[in-house]
């Protein structure tokens, strides 16, 4: 019987590991906390339509990202995004174009781990808690008690305070990962029943309590959806509204679009916030992933390198690479 190899958290780090795993012919089981795949590049499903509440585009700048990018463009799971970009500083709104290429999920975020899950096996609504190294092999308990394995190997593609607990038996780890600080942010969605009179599709903000803004529908494959905007709150501001209620959070973040766009903006039609606990490091770090070889335990994510997209999905490629070299 092959023993597979354990991979908790089925973001775009946890899905470059399996891929990189699977295609070296190796036997995986993905467990995620959570109703589906993609983590923080995931995509909410609400009233107005699929909504991008995590990730809102990536760059690629490594050669092997910008290949792998490529892969996904012909295989029709991201497109090129092209928005009217605008830059908010001194209280001015500004076209600030510029010559990046940006790049999103198609129809929404979640189509590129969904198709990088693929039928890779997967156990979604498992919370992973703890893992029991036995003589030879790995064995994971989760929250409602029940135990999962043997596996040959664990790899932890989580956010680093969530891996801190599960990384116990190897206390270098644990305590590497218990040194990153991730920091929160507050995303708000707010639709409009007439599009707002501005051509802006994204805009980068200086000197308010965002930091970001996207109208959701310009990006390919969404314009079937009514004038929906994405606000992502500053960290600073996150953490000092994290315990804010909902509704509060939502009138402050409208509050300070409608300032920003220099016009009073209608109440919307429909609105929601969600709190990202983890949304990013605090700092960037060269670690590539974490490994105990000889234990057979694995970090990544993206804290081990950069908190963006291509930092997570490099992060997870280096985890598979240095289980495989190895096995070698
Ligand atoms: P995650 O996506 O967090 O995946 C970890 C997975 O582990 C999750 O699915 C979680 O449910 C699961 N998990 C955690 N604990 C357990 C457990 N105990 N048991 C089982 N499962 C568990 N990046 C960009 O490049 N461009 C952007 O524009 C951008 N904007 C962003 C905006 C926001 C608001 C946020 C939050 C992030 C943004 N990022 C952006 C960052 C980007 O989304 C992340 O860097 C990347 O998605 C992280 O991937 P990951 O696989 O490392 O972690
Ligand atoms: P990028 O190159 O588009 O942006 C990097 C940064 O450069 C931007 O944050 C912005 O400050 C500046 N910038 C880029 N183009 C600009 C323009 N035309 N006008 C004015 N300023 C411009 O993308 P990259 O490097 O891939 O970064 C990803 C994005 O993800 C960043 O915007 C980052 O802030 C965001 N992010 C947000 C998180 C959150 O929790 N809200 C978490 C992780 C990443």
């Amino acid at each position: 019987m092959t023993v597979p190899i354990a991979i908790i958290g089925a973001g775009i780090a946890g899905l470059a590991a399996a891929n990189t795993l699977h295609k070296a012919g190796h036997a995986v089981h993905l467990f995620d906390k959570s109703r589906g795949s993609g983590g923080r590049m995931s995509s909410k499903r609400c009233d107005v339509g699929v909504l991008d509440l995590g990730a809102q585009y990536f760059t690629a700048r490594d050669r092997r990202f910008v290949d792998e990018v490529q892969q996904w463009q012909a295989k029709g799971w991201a497109i090129e995004w092209e928005p009217h970009l605008y830059h908010y500083k001194n209280g001015q709104l500004t076209p600030s174009p510029d010559e990046q290429t940006r790049w999103v999920g198609k129809p929404r975020m979640s189509a590129i781990t969904r198709g990088l899950l693929g039928h890779l096996p997967v156990s979604f609504s498992c919370q992973i808690t703890d893992l029991i190294h036995g003589e030879k092999h790995w064995h994971l308990l989760d929250a409602e008690g029940d135990e999962h394995g043997p596996f040959s190997h664990v790899i932890i593609a989580t956010p680093a305070p969530q891996a801190t607990s599960l990384l116990a038996s190897a206390p270098k780890l644990a305590s590497t990962a218990a040194g990153v600080k991730m920091e929160p942010a507050w995303a708000v969605a707010l639709a409009f029943e007439s599009p707002l009179d501005t051509p802006m599709e994204g805009c980068f903000v200086q000197g308010s309590p965002l930091d970001w803004l996207a109208r959701n529908r310009s990006k390919p494959g969404r314009d079937s959806q009514p004038d929906t905007w994405v606000l992502h709150a500053t960290s600073a501001w996150s953490k000092q509204n994290l315990d804010l209620p909902k509704e509060a959070v939502i009138e402050q973040l409208h509050g300070a679009f409608a300032e920003l766009m220099h016009f009073p903006t209608p109440a919307p039609i429909f609105s929601l916030a969600h709190r990202w606990l983890y949304a990013r490091p605090a700092a960037a770090h060269e670690w590539g992933a974490l490994a105990d070889a000889d234990l057979g335990l694995y970090a990544c994510g993206d804290w081990c390198l950069s908190g963006r997209v291509e930092g997570a999905w490099l992060s997870g490629q280096e985890a598979a690479r240095r289980l495989i070299e190895h096995l070698a």
